[in-house]
């Protein structure tokens, strides 16, 4: 099977803010691939051109980049146009996904669970919001990824701060409810009625603080898979997450991030087109737990790589 793949390309690096993880996963997606005979190469987005990857007449690539320029449909959309088949959604899911205000609006139009919103423009459209959301809230940039620029709000008065904070990220904010409870993550593999999720995990940080350190970089958080909770809402969450993958158009795999309330209803945060695929990484934790091996995943999402305009899937919402 690896010889039918051709000359592999393995996108990574980039230039997002997540170019550090990225390098991570494009290491290990790239080591995996060449341990099972396929001609895989190193490819950085963020050091070499549209033009040389062009030049590299790469049968098919593996996009191993988060965030701007390699998840967000952009390079989707410029990989489409040479006619190089790429794993992972197309250039509208990835746009979409991306952007964490389009997506709850498709959410909420499927009739899927998200927290309340309001996306903010400026400081006077603050009152509103809290008027709206109450506190604690939370304020996000919209396009970034990483818990870059995320900050909550306890009180009226950390509003303000919050959104200054997160306005240096992004011109649209996004102010969402803040809801206590667990905090899950599901992935995704397959497109449109085919698409299936792996098992839940439960993801438990010291204090609940669950930031950017701690998601790569700390050792006391734990990850839980499959999560202790009961076989219906494990279930639940795995069915919400699977139309939400649907509703999206998200194609080949992803990662949906969701948070258990105190009373047991799931709400989805957000869905993740091209995950984290580094040692530490939970896509790779998920398939590990239904036996699926880091290579195993790595070929898996490379046998579904495709050019996606002209041919998208039946969306289901
Ligand atoms: N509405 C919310 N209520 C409670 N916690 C939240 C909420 N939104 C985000 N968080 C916390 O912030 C983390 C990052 O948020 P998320 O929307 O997944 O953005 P990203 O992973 O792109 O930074 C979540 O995993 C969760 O711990
Ligand atoms: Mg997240």
């Amino acid at each position: 099977m690896s010889g039918s793949f051709g000359k592999v390309g393995v996108l990574y690096g980039g230039k997002s803010a997540e170019r550090e993880v990225s390098l991570m996963s494009g290491a290990g997606v790239h080591e995996a691939l060449c341990s099972r005979g396929v001609d895989a190469h190193l490819f950085d987005t963020g050091m070499r051109t549209l033009a040389e990857l062009a030049d590299e007449k790469f049968d098919r690539v593996f996009i191993a980049l988060h965030g701007r320029y390699g998840e967000d449909g952009t390079l989707q959309g410029a990989l489409e146009l040479l006619g190089i088949p790429y794993t992972g959604s197309g250039p509208m899911a990835s746009s979409l996904a991306m952007n964490k205000i389009m997506t709850k609006r498709i959410w909420l139009e499927a009739g899927l669970p998200t927290p309340g919103y309001a996306a903010l423009v400026g400081e006077a459209d603050l009152d509103a919001a809290i008027e709206k959301l109450g506190v604690p809230l939370i304020m996000k940039p919209p396009h970034e990824g990483s818990t870059l620029g995320i900050v909550k709000a306890q009180e009226v008065t950390d509003v303000p701060g919050a959104y200054r904070e997160a306005a240096k990220f992004d011109d649209v904010i996004l102010a969402e409810q803040f809801i206590t409870g667990r905090e899950l993550t599901i992935a995704i593999l397959g497109a449109g009625e085919t698409a299936r999720a792996l098992p839940l995990i439960e993801i438990v940080a010291p204090q609940g603080n669950y930031d950017y350190e701690h998601k790569y970089f700390s050792d006391d958080t734990q990850y839980l898979c499959p999560a202790p909770v009961s076989q219906e809402v494990a279930q639940h969450v795995a069915d919400i997450s699977v139309r939400a993958y649907q509703a999206l158009g998200c194609e080949g795999w992803g990662r949906a991030d969701v948070i258990l309330d105190e009373q047991g209803r799931a709400w989805l945060l957000e869905l993740n087109t091209s995950p984290g695929m580094t040692g530490h990484s939970l896509v790779p934790m998920a398939a590990k737990a239904v036996g699926m091996s880091y290579p195993d995943l790595c070929m898996h999402i490379l046998a579904d790589a495709r050019c996606k305009v002209g041919h998208l899937t039946t969306q289901k919402s």
